[in-house]
């Protein structure tokens, strides 16, 4: 048998892993529902959120990997002792599988825009260099037009670094590159807050980002959101930090470092929030516009108003830009590693597949599957698939995972099996979390989230049209029966072998 990977040390663990969950929810999406959600206010649902979902699955998953030390389907078995349980455990592996087919073609347009910046070569309209001329974006995701090229290169690069840095080993790898990465990270976030804070306007900015509106804490779909954001952002329901978890050695700990996987990524979320609103500010004090006419999230934010905002910076724009596109790269390529190593470190388990051939057929499938991102319908499949993944699999995996050790296994069980090597201890507390916290919003979450698709469509301010909600629905029930299919087809049976502790 061949001997199971591990971390070189607990810093690089913790480099992986917290790169892992920093990402495009750190930089795009947490200041801008923080700012929808009641500024300041908003830190409430998120913390409350935190503590009773985010960090009780962060342990429970991390401890699955760390005390079954096997890639997530096999851990599943082999914790509950049936087959069946695998499921879980695929779809969580084939989800990871479609994030990442669309996340790594963000990473694609993040590479182009990151050598378009010295020039600012989006010229003085980036929304339709944006739209039209890069993305070519047809508006209706039925209407493929064509491939756009320099995506689907940028993509190709893109996929080559994930083989290379995944392909090399968990040791050689990915921690020695996440190593490098994340403290990289947090010195460029460093420089742009402290230069975005120095912008004319940039503390009116502030103010709109942070100014608490308590009022908004009495609308459950803010509570929701942030229940949503915590899950996002700190990857789990992917089987992401199972696998990490998985390389961890015999006597680990396991609670302590996930509060410090938490608050690293949390912190990080809200450092972020400075740069974009500061930026914002100051570009509406240039337009002599209110914040509110400028403030977006997601692809917007990042390629269309933060590129406009850097055009009107004059001297020393494209280092700003570059920073930023570069800070998006480095953010985003620790996390597309990790969600590479969950097919990789799977197919690994399952199919007994040498590393390398795991790493080739997993980057292989995500470039194939990514392909359809870079047509001109492409930015609708995005989004479309976004929003899917984010429900039926994030959510449900989570749902049903938490269900499995909170009442198959026993969360009580699961706690002191955890508690055992660790620092610090959960305490009863965890268990609650987990049998009925979790599941509850989770589960809520996604019957909300599906009424109001079959409601009022997606997106709600302007629907594609219902053959593409129902093609993209079907894409995800194929992930679901494949996951079915590949427990049928795994090769090793794990669910007798005894846990070492
Ligand atoms: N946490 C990542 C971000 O904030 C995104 C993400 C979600 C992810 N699930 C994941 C990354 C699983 C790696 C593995 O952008």
């Amino acid at each position: 048998m061949v001997k199971r990977e591990h971390w070189g040390t607990r810093y690089g663990f913790l480099m992986a892993a917290i790169g892992s969950a920093i990402g495009l929810g750190n930089i795009w999406r947490f200041p801008y529902i923080t700012y929808k959600s009641g500024g300041g206010a908003f830190f409430i649902p998120y913390l409350f959120a935190l503590i009773t979902a985010g960090i009780p699955l962060l342990v429970l998953e991390i401890g699955l990997g760390a005390k079954t030390r096997r890639s997530s389907p096999l851990a599943f078995e082999k914790l509950t002792g049936k087959k069946r349980y695998g499921w879980v455990g695929w779809w969580a592996t084939i989800g990871s599988l479609l994030l990442v087919s669309y996340y790594s073609v963000i990473m694609a347009w993040t590479l182009s825009y990151l050598i378009k910046a010295p020039t600012l070569a989006w010229g003085t309209d980036p929304n339709t260099y944006f739209m039209k001329d890069f993305l070519g974006w047809t508006g209706n995701p039925l209407n493929l037009g064509g491939i756009r090229l320099e995506i689907l290169i940028a993509l190709v690069v893109v996929w080559t670094i994930n083989w290379l840095i995944v392909g090399k080993g968990v040791r050689k790898g990915i921690e020695c590159v996440t190593k490098i990465m994340i403290p990289l990270s947090w010195i460029i976030i460093a420089i742009l807050v402290i230069r975005s804070l120095t912008f004319p306007g940039a503390m009116e900015g502030v103010n709109w980002y942070l100014n608490p509106d308590f009022s908004k804490l009495r609308n459950p779909r803010v509570w929701l959101d942030a229940y949503g954001q915590v899950f996002f952002t700190l990857s789990v329901g992917q089987g992401a930090m199972i696998i990490y978890g998985s390389y961890l050695k015999g006597k680990s700990d396991i609670v302590n470092n996930s509060f410090i996987i938490a608050f690293a990524d949390s912190i990080f979320a809200f450092l972020a929030g400075f740069a974009v609103f500061g930026t914002l500010g100051f570009m509406a004090s240039q337009m002599g516009v209110g914040i509110d006419e400028v403030v977006v999230s997601g692809a917007e934010l990042a390629f269309v108003t933060y590129p406009k905002a850097i055009s009107m910076l004059g001297a020393g724009s494209g280092i700003i830009g570059v920073l930023f596109f570069f800070l998006l790269l480095m953010a985003g390529l620790s996390s597309s590693i990790c969600l590479t190593e969950v097919s990789t470190g799977g197919l690994m388990g399952s199919f007994k597949m040498s590393r390398k051939k795991a790493a080739t057929v997993a980057c292989g499938v995500s470039l194939l599957a990514g392909i359809i991102y870079t047509t001109g319908g492409g930015f609708g499949w995005l989004n479309l698939m976004d929003n899917y993944i984010n429900y039926f699999s994030l959510a449900l995996v989570g749902a049903l995972e938490a269900l499995l050790i909170g009442w198959v296994f026993k969360a009580r069980r699961f706690r002191i099996w955890v508690n055992f090597t660790s620092e610090i201890c959960v305490g009863r507390w965890w268990d609650w979390c987990i049998k009925l916290v979790t599941p509850f919003i989770l589960v809520t979450t996604l019957v909300w989230t599906s009424m109001s698709i079959l409601k009022a469509g997606y997106p709600i301010e302007a629907p594609y049209p219902s053959l593409a909600l129902l093609l993209g629905f079907l894409i995800i029930l194929a992930g679901m029966i494949a996951a079915f299919l590949c427990v049928r087809l795994t090769k090793v049976d794990v669910t007798r072998e005894k846990f070492k502790v």
